[in-house]
This record gives C-alpha cells, sequence and structure tokens, in this order.
C-alpha cells in the first residue's frame, strides 16, 4: 500500500485551526484497566486545491471517544456528520492512536507556554472513512485515509484541545499474487 499525499484536510480553512474540542467527559478508570473519556468536537473538512471533488464541509456532530491503557498510546475513536456547502450529508469515522509523549500530556493539561506539536513530531496515525451517497462525493466511500495528527494548545476556555489532521487517500499498490 502507498499513501497518496494531501487528499483532503480536517481542521484547517484558510490557517485557522478547526477541529476544536470544546467539551470532555471522563468516564474514569475501568475494572478491566483503561482509562476512558469522551469529547465533543466541533470542526470542518476542507480539500486542498486541486482535489476533486472539492470539499467544504462542516461538522454536524463530531463524538470522540479516547482511552488509554497505562504506557500504551491513546486509543482514538470517532463518528460524525459534515455537511457540504451544497447541502451533501456525510458520515466519519476515525480510529487509530495518539503518542502519549510528555508533550501531549503538557498539552491536554493546558499548561503555560506549550508549543504546538510539529508536523510528524507524532509517530502514530488515524484511520478515516467516510460514508457518502451516490453522486458527486461517493469515491469518498471508496477509499481509505490515513491522517497524521497534531495537537495545538487551547487559547480560550471553551477549548479543551485543538486536533487537526492531513488525511491521504490510500491506493492499493500491486496485488500480492500466488506464483
Ligand atoms: C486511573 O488509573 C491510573 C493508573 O492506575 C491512575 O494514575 C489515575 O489516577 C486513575 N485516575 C482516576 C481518575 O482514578
Ligand atoms: C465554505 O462554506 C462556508 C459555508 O458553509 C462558506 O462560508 C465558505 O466561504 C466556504 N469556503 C470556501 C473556500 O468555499
Ligand atoms: C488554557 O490556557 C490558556 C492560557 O494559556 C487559557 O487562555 C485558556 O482559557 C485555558 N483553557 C482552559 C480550557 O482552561
Amino acid at each position: 500500500m502507498e499513501s497518496v499525499p494531501m487528499s483532503i484536510i480536517i481542521g484547517i480553512e484558510g490557517k485557522k485551526v478547526e477541529l476544536r474540542i470544546f467539551a470532555s467527559y471522563p468516564i474514569g478508570n475501568l475494572t478491566t484497566g483503561g482509562f476512558w473519556a469522551n469529547g465533543n468536537a466541533v470542526g470542518v473538512l476542507t480539500s486542498v486545491p486541486g482535489f476533486i471533488p472539492a470539499i467544504n464541509a462542516t461538522s454536524i456532530h463530531m463524538d470522540d471517544t479516547f482511552v488509554r491503557y497505562p504506557g500504551a498510546p491513546y486509543i482514538q475513536d470517532t463518528r460524525g456528520l459534515v455537511m457540504t456547502d451544497d447541502g451533501q450529508i456525510i458520515g466519519v469515522n476515525m480510529q487509530g492512536l495518539v503518542s502519549a509523549t510528555p508533550h501531549v500530556h503538557d498539552i491536554m493539561a493546558n499548561k503555560t507556554g506549550v508549543e504546538p506539536l510539529r508536523w510528524g513530531e507524532m509517530d502514530t496515525f488515524t484511520v478515516w472513512n467516510f460514508q457518502a451517497a451516490a453522486g458527486k462525493y461517493s469515491q469518498l466511500a471508496e477509499g481509505t485515509f490515513v491522517a497524521n495528527t497534531r495537537l495545538i494548545p487551547s487559547d480560550n476556555e471553551d477549548t479543551v484541545v485543538y486536533m487537526d489532521y492531513q488525511i491521504s487517500q490510500v491506493d492499493a499498490g500491486p496485488l500480492c499474487v500466488d506464483s
């Protein structure tokens, strides 16, 4: 499998980061181990110039569950809906890992003076799938996408953290065949 760079970006409109987790609901430690929490987020899904179809969509809702087992990365599981500027509703599913580095912890704890993550600093990635009806956006439903993630600290009391994703479509390489 090879990754085709730069297909879709969620979270950036112009230079403004927009996937904003605005509420966090800690579930706590389960007896099976693992700390669970759920967040609510708002955001935008926009395509880079040249991606067809051009996408300009805004979240209807985004539901963001995190689980963390001691000594392991966060496991992220997100589902939501976005609506395009021409009125189509697209389902968004995302699962993957978020590194649990000291830098990430400092951002999540909203320590003062902490810089945003740099692109590529986090060596984990997330996998994305979309539901889109037959029509203009249907190719989204036929692809698998991966994303690198960046966290940006909160700058207001209504924001837990900003999460920024650069999403790329994965293309199948040559098939494995019996020789
Ligand atoms: C959950 O468990 C971890 C590890 O045992 C502990 O450090 C943490 O304080 C616990 N959190 C809560 C909210 O009880
Ligand atoms: C994206 O859609 C919003 C309305 O949903 C609109 O305000 C904005 O100008 C659009 N952006 C682009 C680049 O078309
Ligand atoms: C996080 O810290 C910044 C200042 O560094 C502050 O403006 C913001 O309100 C804080 N966020 C929350 C959720 O308290």
